[in-house]
């Protein structure tokens, strides 16, 4: 149980509130719905050793390539590198994640999924490397700190589900999607609870708008907690495990929700040990060790990878 992130993502989400100008870590832009056909993906790794940041760079599904290079890139991040103290816990990671896309991301506790994760909304603040999200770039290199892009402006394109759901205790199932889009979205109260209302049916639970937190199970929290990102239509969606605070037979109606959304053309990167879900989802499969990108690959990547750490890891969860 992650007690100390879930402390921490509270205490961001509380601090940003009280700002009142950005909402939870979910936050928006404007509708501007993605394409539903992915484009082609390329997702490069290199080694703490390596310098330079070409080192492996993978083009799939060529076929589609029919549009400008980077025309649909909704995130980007190239040779990431972070420190909490003295340990260096990403060793440069490359992740490219194009508009419709479904990235998965796997590995084992500790190996550095939840900090690339939260990355990529700024919730960590990467020590070297580039992140560009919609063209704009927010990391630390190349760009001198005067020309990168605003945090606040980030979190607003980027939603961003947590394993510990993170809803407001004090506030009905509605208000704590309400609270969301007026605060972030600036939507007047009817605007709201109109929009908050269609948001909560979309993940069937409308006759559930009027429950508090303690009086939904986890699965539907979670699902609350989904409702609330999705409302305040974010450009791309992550979710860190989004599933594994939940008793066994609640994790399908939150997986249901989650293959709604990835069918309505929703970009996506999800940190999962759901395996069969991932199988399922996942245009691209990020194994994941030690702070690197271990393995990588499109559908079929659970069949057909030959790594010989992913098959184990692989084979320990499947
Ligand atoms: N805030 C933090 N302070 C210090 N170490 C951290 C912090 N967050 C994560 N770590 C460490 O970074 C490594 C990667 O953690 P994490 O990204 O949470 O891995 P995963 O999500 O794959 O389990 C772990 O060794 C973890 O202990
Ligand atoms: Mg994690």
């Amino acid at each position: 149980m992650g007690g100390t992130d879930e402390a921490r993502d509270h205490a961001h989400e509380d601090a940003t509130w009280r700002r009142g100008d950005v909402g939870v870590v979910a936050g928006a832009a404007p509708r501007e719905m993605m394409s539903a056909a992915p484009a082609p993906t390329l997702i490069s790794e290199h080694s703490p050793g390596n310098s330079g940041p070409a080192s492996v760079a993978t083009p799939v599904d060529e076929g589609q390539s029919a549009l400008p290079e980077g025309e649909h890139v909704v995130v980007e991040l190239q040779g990431i590198r972070k420190s909490f103290g003295s340990v260096e816990v990403l060793h440069g990671v490359d992740v490219t994640v194009h508009a419709g896309e479904h990235v998965v991301i796997f590995g084992p506790s500790g190996s550095g999924k939840s900090t690339l994760l939260r990355t990529i909304n700024l919730l960590e603040q990467p020590d070297e490397g580039s992140l560009r999200v919609l063209g704009v770039e927010y990391g630390p290199a190349p760009c001198p700190k005067a020309e990168r892009g605003n945090p606040l402006e980030l979190r607003r394109r980027v939603g961003m589900v947590f394993q510990q759901f993170n809803l407001f205790p004090h506030l009905s199932a509605l208000e704590n999607v309400t609270l969301a889009l007026r605060r972030v979205k600036r939507l007047s109260r009817s605007a709201a609870d109109e929009r908050a209302a269609e948001a909560l049916e979309s993940v069937g639970l409308l006759r559930w708008a009027a429950h508090y937190p303690s009086q939904l199970s986890g699965g539907q929290q979670q699902r609350v907690a989904i409702a609330r990102a999705v409302s305040l239509d974010p450009k791309v969606m992550l979710f860190d495990e989004p599933t594994s605070a939940l008793d066994p037979e609640l994790v399908g109606e939150v997986l249901g929700v989650m293959r709604k959304l990835a069918e309505s053309g929703m970009t996506m990167v999800i940190v999962t040990h759901e395996l069969n879900f991932a199988r399922e989802i996942g245009d691209m499969n990020v194994f994941m060790e030690d702070g690197e990108i271990v393995e990588f690959g499109p559908r079929g990547f659970f069949d057909e990878c030959t790594n010989a750490r992913a098959r184990e890891f692989i084979g320990s969860v499947l």
